[in-house]
């Protein structure tokens, strides 16, 4: 949970559903901030969020970074590539070198299950897990309900299929219990050997049918994380039939239907560019709210539960 004793955000179980409300009420009220010509707030002038990404990304990283700096914190940003990692530091070594800076935030991605949290024991700034390994992508999830809730107008009995490699994703993870915090109802769908045998032990449902996402309201469309399948390991025939059996394509959206991805897309493999580029598609208005649920997450991790509603009225008015 994000509060006064425990200030980590490791992963959705770390969050209430009264959390998860104050969340994306803070970002809605900052997303207003974000439509006047002067767009920086001082919230967090003098705070330090340092980036310690071990991990490809292009969203998550450019939206914490200009998220710290839309609120005035100083940020660091160090990627694993090109620093002493190179030369063979370990992770537990280099956060507690970094630490000596005194960060406010340490936000991390890494392929590791766990990683956040063994940097969490190591210092003393507040973690933020930004993807480790196919675990927990926390702030994902929550960037994604923002989404929901903002195109749909509710969460509460929303049905969301959740479409493609389960196995590798901690995006499906992490969304499906943020989804269910929510009480929307997720379903994933795939071939039998990209979703974990046993996850309906989660709370949703589990569907190997392309067309049982004719009854949802959004369909979310996973990336194929070729990366993370071992080499050798054949999860699907090819991708050409994967494509064929479970792409989401114009013919199988239902009109009305709103389509989300996380990014990166592979176009032409989980989903059609037609699909992608159409009015249905919520891909870009995820990066979006990208940017203010995750100023929303430092705001509160770094914002004592006493000042954070009038600290917040007094700079977004
Ligand atoms: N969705 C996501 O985490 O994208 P990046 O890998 O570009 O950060």
């Amino acid at each position: 949970m994000i509060g006064p004793q425990a200030r980590h955000l490791l992963g959705v179980g770390d969050l209430t559903a009264e959390d998860v409300e104050r969340i994306l009420d803070t970002a809605r009220a900052l997303a207003r901030s974000l439509d006047r010509e002067v767009k920086k707030l001082p919230t967090l002038r003098g705070r330090l969020v340092l980036n310690l990404f071990y991990e490809s990304s292009t969203r998550t990283l450019a939206s914490f970074e200009l998220a710290a700096k839309r609120l005035s914190a100083d940020t660091m940003t160090l990627r694993s590539t090109g620093s002493s990692v190179d030369k063979g530091e370990s992770l537990r070594d280099t956060a507690l070198t970094l630490a000596e800076y005194e960060p406010d935030v340490i936000v991390v991605r890494h392929p590791h299950i766990g990683a956040p949290h063994l940097v969490a024991r190591a210092t003393h700034a507040h973690v933020v897990n930004a993807g480790d390994g196919k675990h927990q992508h926390p702030t994902q999830a929550l960037l994604d309900l923002f989404t929901i809730q903002s195109a749909l107008g509710r969460l509460e009995g929303v049905s969301v299929a959740i479409v493609g490699d389960v196995l590798h994703s901690r995006v499906a993870r992490s969304l499906v219990e943020a989804l269910l915090l929510v009480s929307a109802e997720p379903v994933l769908v795939g071939p039998p050997t990209l979703v974990p045998r046993g996850i309906e032990a989660l709370g949703c449902r589990v569907s190997h049918r392309i067309e049982d996402i004719s009854d949802a309201d959004v369909v979310y469309a996973l990336r194929m994380q070729s990366e993370r399948m071992q080499a050798g390991a054949a999860f699907v025939p090819s991708l050409r039939e994967y494509t064929a059996l479970y792409g989401i394509t114009p013919e199988r959206r239902r009109p009305g239907q709103v389509v989300m991805h996380p990014g990166p897309m592979n176009r032409g493999i989980e989903i059609d560019p037609r699909v992608a580029d159409s009015g249905a598609s919520l891909v870009t208005t995820q990066v979006r709210s990208g940017l203010v649920v995750r100023m929303a997450v430092l705001y509160d991790l770094l914002t004592s539960p006493a000042a954070r509603p009038a600290a917040l009225a007094l700079e977004v008015a």
